[in-house]
C-alpha cells in the first residue's frame, strides 16, 4: 500500500467522450484527518450524470481538466479516524475514480451487505434505484392496467422502472437499443413487451405495443423518442421526465415536443430529480431488496476489470452500448 492509482479528466470532452479525455495518474496514499475515513476502492460507479458534470452544466457541480473523476463508490474502511466506523465497514460515499481515498465519514453511507451483492448498491439499490422507485410510484402514479412505457429499459433506473409498474399490475412496455438488451427485457425482466428503435419503425412499434396509447411514460432518453411518445399518450397520462440521453453529448439544446401533446391529452409531465426522494430511500432499500430476495426484480450489470479500464467503460455508456448498470471492479469483496 504505497502508491494511489487515481483517473483524472485530462481535458473537456467534444461530444463522444474518448478514452484521451482521461489519464491514469499515480499518487501518494492520502492520509485520512480527523473524522475521516481511509477507504479501499470496490465497485466504481459510471453514471451518465458523469458527462453533465465534465460540461460544467450538472446540479452536482464541475469537474475541471486534471481533476479527479468523482463517482458514487463501494468501499471498504481500512481505518477510522470517526467513532462509528471501524476497519472492515462497507460504505458508500463519493469517493471517485481512484484505488484509495479519505473521505469524511459524515458524507457516506453504511452497507449491509446481507441485503443484497454490494455491485447493486450502485445500482437497483442506489441512486439509479431511488430515481426509478420515486420517479415512478410519486410522480408517475401508476394504477393496475395503466400501460406503463419507459425508455433505456435494459439499464439500471429503466428497468427498475418496469419491474415495480409490474408488480404495481401495470401493463410493462420498454424501449432499448440492441437485440439481447430488448431480449432481456421481456425474457428475463418479464416486461409485457419491447420496442426496438434499431433498424424499425419507431412510431410503428410504438403504435403495435400501445394500442390504446401510453398512460406513464418514464423517459430517459428525450429527443424524437420524447416527441413520438407524446403523439402517443392517453387521456390523462403522466409523463416523468428523468433522463436525456439523446443530448448530453450536444454542446445545444435541441428543440422539444410540440406542446400539443400534452394539452391533447390533458397530461401530466413532471421533472424528476432524485435529490428530491432522499426520504425514500430506506423504503426503496426495503422494498426493492426484498423483490430482489423473492426473484420479482432482476438486474443487469455491465462490469469493467480493473480502474484503468474506467475511461473506456465511460466512453461505451455514453454510446449507449452498456448492457445494464455500468460499474468498473476495482477491488476484491
Ligand atoms: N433525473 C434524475 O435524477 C436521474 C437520476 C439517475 C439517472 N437519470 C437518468 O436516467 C437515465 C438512465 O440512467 P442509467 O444509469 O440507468 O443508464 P443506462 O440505462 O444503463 O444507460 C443509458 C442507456 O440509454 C440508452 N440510450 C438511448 N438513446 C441513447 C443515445 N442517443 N445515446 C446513448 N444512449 C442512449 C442506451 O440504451 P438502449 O440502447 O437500450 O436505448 C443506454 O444503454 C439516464 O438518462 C440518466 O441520466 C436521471
Amino acid at each position: 500500500m504505497t502508491e494511489n492509482t487515481r483517473i483524472l479528466l485530462r481535458r473537456q470532452c467534444e461530444g463522444l467522450p474518448e478514452v484521451e479525455d482521461f489519464e491514469v495518474s499515480s499518487g501518494p496514499m492520502p492520509e485520512p484527518a480527523d473524522g475521516q475515513l481511509l477507504c479501499e476502492t470496490i465497485y466504481v460507479s459510471l453514471d451518465p450524470y458523469l458527462r453533465g458534470k465534465i460540461s460544467g452544466r450538472h446540479m452536482s457541480g464541475n469537474i475541471l481538466p486534471g481533476e479527479l473523476m468523482v463517482s458514487e463508490a463501494i468501499s471498504r474502511v481500512v481505518q477510522s479516524n470517526h467513532p462509528d466506523y471501524a476497519a472492515g465497514d462497507i460504505i458508500s460515499g463519493f469517493t471517485g475514480w481512484q484505488e484509495y481515498s479519505a473521505i469524511d465519514a459524515d458524507t457516506v453511507r453504511r452497507i449491509d451487505p446481507s441485503l443484497a451483492p454490494l455491485s447493486t448498491f450502485l445500482g437497483i439499490l442506489g441512486m439509479p434505484g431511488l430515481t426509478a422507485y420515486a420517479g415512478l410510484l410519486r410522480l408517475g402514479e401508476p394504477k393496475a392496467g395503466d400501460t406503463v412505457l419507459v425508455s433505456a429499459a435494459s439499464g439500471a433506473v429503466g428497468s427498475l422502472v418496469g419491474q415495480i409498474a409490474k408488480i404495481k399490475g401495470c401493463r410493462t412496455v420498454g424501449i432499448a437499443g440492441a437485440p439481447e438488451k430488448c431480449a432481456w427485457v421481456t425474457d428475463v425482466a418479464g416486461f409485457d413487451d419491447v420496442v426496438s428503435y434499431r433498424n424499425t419503425d419507431l412510431r410503428a412499434e410504438l403504435d403495435r405495443a400501445c394500442p390504446d396509447g401510453v398512460d406513464v411514460y418514464f423517459d430517459n432518453v428525450g429527443g424524437d423518442m420524447l416527441q413520438a411518445v407524446m403523439e402517443r399518450l392517453a387521456l390523462g397520462a403522466r409523463v416523468v421526465l428523468c433522463g436525456l440521453m439523446a443530448q448530453y453529448n450536444e454542446d445545444g439544446m435541441p428543440p422539444g415536443p410540440n406542446p400539443a401533446w400534452t394539452i391533447k391529452a390533458r397530461a401530466t409531465v413532471r421533472g424528476m430529480v432524485v435529490y428530491d426522494h432522499e426520504d425514500l430511500r430506506a423504503k426503496m432499500v426495503e422494498d426493492v431488496s426484498g423483490w430482489l430476495a423473492d426473484g420479482k426484480v432482476h438486474y443487469l450489470e455491465d462490469r469493467a476489470e480493473g480502474l484503468a479500464e474506467a475511461p473506456a467503460a465511460f466512453t461505451r455508456l455514453m454510446r449507449g452500448q452498456n448492457v445494464g448498470k455500468a460499474v468498473v471492479v476495482v477491488g476484491s469483496e
